[in-house]
């Protein structure tokens, strides 16, 4: 039977990907002077030993700018031939412009169609679809996906119940048109039920004064961690179970699984509601944390030499809203 969700008649591939974290790193042991928690403990419930931490003079562009001047040289691409520029982030530079601008500005991109997705966790997911959509209309042939989140910005260092969790990053991938290799099939999905267990509702049209902010600490991530963990599980398995069931596939025809990295508890969780094979679920958890939107692409920029061309790889994500998702793509690298 023919998918109608995946017929195309090119895909969008990945030509090339890039990645950065801050070199400042934030340990367990860091952690152990700030609150009451343990080594022992963040890394039996969490998987993760450390985090990245960007200097506070720096922000989200600057770490997206570096991720893609690492793709430009890893891959030998010339910036001059992109046309679409999308961040994924949910911490933007500053509230207007979108940091898709500011990232284009300093990357001397005079003629692309800038803007942002705020789809927290799931936002790389989110812009790759989208971005996707976007070569697939033969419009756009050169398009940047990037997921660069500066989280530390608003992570209360006191907080157990996040701070030992999200740590900064960027990563990037490069969109072209290809006949043989992209993105196959995406299954995006979302709804408003989250917002008390997962947010920062500070800084945004409701709650714009600064002083008063930090008064009541609503510029903080805050989250009930039980909640999202339950609910992250189940919506990222069922995404990724869609995405097989109308693809006519099954878990053994997947070679790599990139779930978004929140908990290496949540990573295995999903593993086993989806049956995927021990050992063919990608992670870099243990020493990035929680990056948000720059999870997924800091993930297979970091394994890259385990994919091969051809790959078939399932990503999926969850994240505040609730929004979650899973993206089938065939590896063109
Ligand atoms: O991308 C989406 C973003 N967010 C997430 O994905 C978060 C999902 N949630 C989680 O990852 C987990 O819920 C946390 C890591 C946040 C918390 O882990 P948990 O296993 O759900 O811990 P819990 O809240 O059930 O607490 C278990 C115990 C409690 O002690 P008692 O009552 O059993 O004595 C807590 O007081 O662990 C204690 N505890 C801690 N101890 C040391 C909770 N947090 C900590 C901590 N250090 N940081």
């Amino acid at each position: 039977m023919q998918n109608i969700y995946a017929s195309k008649p090119y895909y969008a591939s990945i030509t090339g990907i890039g990645g950065y974290v801050p070199l400042n790193k934030r340990t367990n042991f860091d952690l152990e002077e700030l609150c009451d928690t343990s080594d022992e403990w963040i890394v039996k419930r969490t998987g993760i030993k450390e985090r990245r931490i960007l200097d506070k003079e720096f922000a989200t562009s600057d770490m997206a700018v570096m991720a893609v001047q690492n793709l430009c040289t890893q891959f030998d691409k010339d910036l001059s031939s992109v046309d679409a520029l999308i961040v994924a982030t949910s911490t933007p530079d500053v509230m207007m412009p979108a940091t898709a601008n500011i990232v284009a500005k300093k990357l001397d991109l005079d003629n692309v169609w800038a803007f942002d997705i705020n789809a927290a966790c799931s936002g790389f997911l989110y812009a790759l679809d989208m971005g996707a959509s976007l070569v697939e209309t033969g419009r756009y042939k050169n398009v940047l996906v990037i997921g660069a989140d500066n989280i530390s910005a608003f992570v209360d260092i006191h907080d157990r119940s996040t701070n030992i969790l999200f740590g900064d990053g960027a990563g990037v991938v490069w969109l072209e048109p290809s006949l043989d290799n992209g993105v196959i099939d995406a299954y995006m999905q979302s709804n408003g039920n989250g917002r008390e267990f997962l947010n920062i509702e500070g800084g945004g049209s409701l709650h714009p004064d600064s002083k008063g902010l930090i008064d009541v600490e609503k510029h903080y991530i805050r989250q009930d961690g039980k909640v999202v963990f339950k609910q992250a599980i189940q919506s990222m398995a069922h995404a990724c179970n869609e995405v097989l069931k109308r693809n006519n596939l099954s878990i053994d025809q997947v070679d790599w699984l990139v779930p978004h990295q929140a908990n290496k508890r949540i990573i295995d969780g999903v593993g086993k509601e989806i049956k995927i094979e021990m050992g063919r679920t990608l992670s870099n958890i243990e020493y990035f944390g929680n990056t948000i939107a720059a999870t997924i692409p800091l993930c297979i920029w970091e394994n890259i030499k385990l994919l091969q061309k051809g790959d078939l790889l399932m990503l999926t994500a969850f994240g505040a809203g609730f929004s979650w998702g899973a993206s089938l793509l065939r590896w063109g690298i």
